[in-house]
C-alpha cells in the first residue's frame, strides 16, 4: 500500500483532474530517478497511481470521449494500447528486487519513456479535442466518475504486483500488447 499522498479529488472537470494526475506522474518519475529518494516507496506510489488512473480513464473517460469528440476512435484505442505498454514496463520495474541496480535503472528508463510519451499524446490528441467538444456538465459528470473509480482503485491497493501482473496478462490476451516489438 502506498504511503505517499496521491491526492483524493472527489469532483471537478475531468480534464483538469486528469492533468493534475499527469503532473503527479511527472513528479513521481523525477523522484524515482533520484538515488536519494526512498525509491521503494515512490515506486509503490507510482504503481498505484498508474493503474488507478489508467483504469478510471478506460472505464469512464475513454468510452465517453470516443462517442463525443473529434478525437477519433483510433486515438482512444491507441491510448489503451499505450496504457498496456506502460503497465508492462511498470511490471518490469516492480519485478526488480533492488532499486540500486542497473536493472532498475534500465526498467525505469523504459517506463519513463513510455509514460512521458503517453501523457503528451493523450493531452494533445484526446484531451485538447475534448475541451472543444464536450460540454461543462458532461465534463463535471465524468470528473466525478473518474475520481471515484481512481480513489476506489487506490483504496484497493491496485498497484500491487499481483494485480499489475493480472492486468498485463489480460491486455496481452486482448491483443493490446504487440510482443513482437519486445519489452
Ligand atoms: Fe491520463
Ligand atoms: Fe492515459
Amino acid at each position: 500500500m502506498t504511503t505517499i499522498d496521491l491526492g483524493r479529488p472527489e469532483s471537478g472537470d475531468v480534464i483538469d483532474l486528469i492533468i493534475e494526475d499527469h503532473r503527479r506522474f511527472e513528479a513521481l518519475l523525477r523522484d524515482l530517478r533520484n538515488a536519494e529518494s526512498d525509491r521503494e516507496r515512490v515506486r509503490a506510489a507510482f504503481s498505484a497511481l498508474h493503474v488507478a488512473h489508467a483504469e478510471a480513464e478506460e472505464k469512464y473517460v475513454y468510452p465517453a470521449l470516443r462517442r463525443k469528440t473529434s478525437a477519433d476512435a483510433e486515438e482512444v484505442d491507441h491510448g489503451e494500447e499505450e496504457h498496456a505498454e506502460g503497465n508492462e514496463a511498470l511490471l518490469a520495474l516492480l519485478e526488480c528486487s533492488g532499486t540500486d541496480t542497473q536493472k532498475f535503472d534500465d526498467a525505469l528508463e523504459k517506463l519513463a519513456e513510455l509514460v512521458n510519451h503517453h501523457l503528451t499524446e493523450e493531452e494533445l490528441t484526446i484531451l485538447n479535442p475534448a475541451r472543444e467538444d464536450v460540454g461543462e456538465a458532461t465534463r463535471l459528470d465524468l470528473g466525478e466518475k473518474f475520481a471515484t473509480e481512481r480513489n476506489r482503485q487506490i483504496d484497493d491497493d491496485c498497484g500491487n504486483i499481483v494485480n499489475v501482473r493480472r492486468i498485463v496478462q489480460e491486455a496481452r490476451a486482448e491483443g493490446l500488447l504487440d510482443d513482437s516489438e519486445g519489452p
